[in-house]
């Protein structure tokens, strides 16, 4: 068994954001300037948001937070959000999701400028995605992807079991793996609430994909020898022995479910580190485009 080290293959991609951003400076080019809109209180959401503007300092960005109560009305957020459509210097921005119940996301997504939409959730980048073509692909899919790249896992033709149908990961993965692409060309199930053959599917699968944030959810006796494993799974679980009161699981059982297969992603130090390096290399992307 070989564990996927998230967070190392994590410092490589920061490490050549960073080469790139050096080399920017010395051709007096823009600095890459990233943003961040925070709707609320939500406790993970602050700390992933924290985290993205820690990893733009460690490679040279600009990055500005925005923070807005949950009160804020929609159109409210809407003219925040084409403030920084019009900031020139702003290259990329993010919305961090979930938003508030009465927000309606979709509506809020769509007025991001497709040419700062680095977490590619505008429908028109996330068409783009689904037809291949050119584009922000959304920050998790897109560090699953690198994972299986750099550590050299093979998917075409395999079996491929995405459990989720979420947008932001379950779907777009899906869409990905499927599609004519050396690092694609799966065959791939998406698995979800309604599916009724979940084991049986687990069991088949030579790769298993797992966003559906229910903790440690996949025991060892679901899975296939010798397969892999990518846990998306962050979910806080109460832990008195822990000086947060929590501890973040993931959706499958390590314990068991490592000792059998032949690639695993821990968590943490598996995606989640990836998610954040992907956004910073789609907003370097953002600024190249726009010299
Ligand atoms: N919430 C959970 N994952 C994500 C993400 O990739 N982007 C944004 N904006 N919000 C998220």
């Amino acid at each position: 068994m070989k564990i996927i080290d998230g967070k190392k293959v994590s410092i490589e991609v920061l490490d050549e954001i960073k080469s790139s951003v050096d080399n920017r400076v010395k051709n007096n080019l823009k600095i890459p300037h990233l943003a961040a809109i925070l709707v609320g209180n939500d406790g993970p959401s602050k700390t992933y948001v924290n985290s993205k503007i820690k990893a733009c300092e460690r490679v040279g960005f600009k990055s500005s937070l925005f923070k807005y109560s949950d009160s804020i009305s929609e159109n409210d957020l809407i003219d925040e959000i084409q403030k920084i459509n019009n900031n020139d210097d702003i290259d990329g921005f993010i919305v961090q999701l979930p938003l508030p119940k009465d927000i309606n996301q979709e509506k809020i997504l769509s007025q991001v400028d497709p040419y700062k939409d680095v977490d590619g959730f505008h429908p028109i980048n996330y068409g783009k995605m689904a037809l291949g073509i050119d584009t922000f692909l959304p920050a998790t899919p897109a560090g699953i992807i690198e994972l299986i790249e750099r550590s050299k896992i093979q998917t075409a033709g395999k079996k491929c079991l995405v459990i989720g149908r979420s947008q932001i990961v379950g779907r777009p993965i899906s869409i990905l793996l499927s599609q004519n692409k050396i690092f694609g060309n799966a065959t791939v199930t998406v698995a979800h609430s309604r599916t009724s053959n979940l084991e049986e599917l687990c069991l088949e699968s030579d790769l298993i994909i797992s966003a559906i944030g229910k903790p440690e959810f996949i025991k060892g006796d679901m899975v296939k020898k010798g397969s892999t494993i990518i846990d998306v799974g962050i979910t806080r679980v109460d832990d008195s022995s822990s000086h947060k009161g929590y501890r973040i699981a993931g959706d499958v059982d390590f314990n068991s479910v490592s000792s059998r297969v032949g690639f695993i992603t821990p968590v943490p130090g598996g995606v989640g580190p990836m998610t954040i390096a992907m956004l910073l290399k789609n907003t370097l992307k953002a600024c190249s485009l726009s010299d």
